[in-house]
């Protein structure tokens, strides 16, 4: 090809909705918060029909994050369904979505038989819980397992817990419902419960090797949520257990947002061992209330295996009164205790509020960091947070403007957050489209593109190489194509850092749009 042809990287950061991965900052703040991007700002792109949220970033100290490549969570966009996503730590722009798993909650990478998946709740969501699986997908995207409960329970696994244990094993939290006498908390004798459940699954082979009942090891009157018939919901939905971790020796931590309390349960008979919080807590708290007076709480993990320490989320409030931003009473935070077994005492390590101080009356989690900080997600209240071991918020991010959210069940929250290192490799190749004359690249799930590699020429069938190499810009890369160049057809080859090419893009008519090729596409199940 001769000198004049030339072809030359357009990057632009303009409107929303227009290019990939645009954030917003301390000068958007308002027209976002008074819903001038919609109650869930997204971005959309030329590529892929997916929709990502458009972040309003209120605070980013990126020198002073914790390391990890990647962070997964499960925010609904747009009219996109919940569903995982996994977001560049270094940019925040998009790596990966899915939204045709409905549901998605819980997205995280957990380590199956030395090998990680991505894993997360798939199915379909009720007010309060869910009825579907746990799902595992592979290093490629591929589909693993469907983990679920046994017949025992038909509502199988909840939306709220989907975690796997070093024993080959995963956790699945359930809610079912049996006909049951209320007069014990002054309800009708002919009343429904709407117990907890959950069971140890082995992957392999789906059966259960342990199995509780809340009902079994609690009582009606330890309920903080007073007896509710919820005809939507069925039944009274006193216990509500939220998050379940299995110990090394062998129990189980778990966490009931209608007790306002953490329990370790005895692996071999399901009875309580001890309780923190509630009205039956079991630990003298030192620090005036703060280590076990907590409400509604959610996501309670041991920080490591000595189980000394305990972190969750302390919603702190059933239903939303306070404000947010500005919370004046009740406010959440997320919590870390010490616990002592043998004198039986609580005590606070430390506590992160929201640095605006918001109140988020359902949701929420936390999960402690290697470098003594957190991450952060703030449920009902549209936000995730950064925290380091000395409490200072390092990260600050809203996914939609905040009025919504606080209202209720219309915005978008989201329930837990995680950042972990990441790399993984589609099956399916990477997508193109041409509009007006621009061409627009992604490679939805690919961790490692560095760069885009132009091809192109006058018949599709013979494509050469343009020597122009242009750096991936986020999700979406836009390439515009000098017009002089008159290219009929383009095709975009990505590579990695070191140049070497990862996998190449259909062929595409510059001047209909019209993606010539069809790939493949590796069915997930
Ligand atoms: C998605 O983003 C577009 C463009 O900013 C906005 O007009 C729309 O209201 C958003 N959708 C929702 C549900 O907020
Ligand atoms: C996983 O299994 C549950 C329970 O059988 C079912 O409801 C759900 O649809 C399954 N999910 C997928 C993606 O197959
Ligand atoms: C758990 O229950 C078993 C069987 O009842 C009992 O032998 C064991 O001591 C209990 N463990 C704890 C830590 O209470
Ligand atoms: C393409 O050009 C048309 C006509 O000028 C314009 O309306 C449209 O917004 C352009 N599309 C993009 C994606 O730039």
């Amino acid at each position: 090809m001769s000198a004049s042809v030339w072809i030359f990287l357009f990057l632009t950061f303009g409107l929303a909705g227009v290019f990939a991965d645009v954030h917003f900052g301390a000068t958007e703040y308002d027209d976002y918060n008074a819903g001038l991007y919609g109650d869930r700002p997204n971005q959309t792109y030329h590529s892929t029909d997916i929709k990502s949220p458009l972040f309003l970033i209120n605070t980013w100290k990126k020198d002073a994050v914790a390391p990890g490549s990647h962070i997964f969570m499960s925010p609904s966009v747009g009219g996109q369904h919940r569903s995982p996503m996994i977001f560049s730590a270094k940019d925040l722009s998009l790596v990966y979505a899915d939204p045709s798993w409905d549901g998605g909650a819980t997205a995280n990478l957990q380590e199956y038989k030395g090998k990680k998946y991505i894993t997360f709740w798939s199915g379909k969501d009720y007010i309060g819980w869910g009825s579907g699986g746990g799902i595992m997908l592979d290093e490629n995207y591929r589909f693993f397992a469907n983990v679920t409960t046994t017949d025992e329970f038909k509502t199988g696994a909840d939306s709220h817990e989907f975690q796997l244990t070093p024993d080959g094993t995963a956790l699945v939290n359930n809610y079912y419902k049996i006909p049951y006498n209320m007069t014990p908390v002054n309800g009708p004798a002919d009343s429904v419960l709407h117990d907890s459940a959950f069971q140890e699954i082995d992957i392999e082979t789906g059966e259960a090797l342990f199995t509780w009942k809340a009902k079994d090891h609690f009582e009606l009157h330890e309920s903080l949520n007073g007896y509710i018939f919820d005809a939507d919901g069925g039944g009274w939905d006193w216990f509500h257990q939220n998050s379940i971790q299995k110990t090394p020796d062998g129990n189980y931590l778990i966490s009931a947002r209608h007790l306002c309390m953490l329990a370790l349960i005895n692996g071999t008979d399901g009875s309580r061992i001890w309780q923190l919080g509630g009205k039956k807590n079991d630990f003298k708290d030192l620090s005036n209330g703060r280590a076990t007076k907590f409400g509604f709480q959610h996501n309670a993990r041991f920080v490591d295996d000595t189980l000394r320490e305990i972190t969750f989320f302390d919603n702190n409030a059933e239903f939303s009164h306070s404000p947010t931003p500005k919370c004046e009473d009740a406010c959440s935070r997320a919590v870390r205790v010490r616990l002592d077994y043998d004198a039986m005492t609580a005590e606070l390590v430390q506590e992160f509020y929201h640095p605006k101080s918001v109140q988020a009356w359902a949701q929420g989690g936390v999960q402690p960091l290697p470098n003594g900080g957190a991450m952060i997600a703030w449920g009902t209240v549209p936000s995730v947070t950064e925290v380091n071991a000395e409490g200072e918020t390092v990260m600050e991010l809203q996914l939609s403007p905040w009025g919504v959210a606080s209202g209720g069940r219309n915005g978008v929250s989201f329930y837990r957050v995680y950042k972990l290192d990441y790399a993984a490799y589609p099956p399916w190749g990477p997508s193109i489209a041409c509009v007006n004359g621009t061409l627009y690249v992604s490679w939805n799930g690919a961790t490692e593109v560095a760069s885009w590699s132009v091809f192109g020429g006058q018949s599709s069938a013979i494509l050469e190489a343009k020597d122009h190499v242009v750096p991936k810009a986020g999700f979406e890369t836009a390439i515009e194509v000098d017009p002089s160049l008159e290219l009929a057809f383009a095709q975009v080859h990505a590579l990695d850092a070191n140049g070497n090419a990862l996998g190449s893009t259909d062929v595409v008519n510059m001047q209909t749009g019209e993606v010539l090729t069809v790939k493949v596409q590796l069915d997930k199940v």
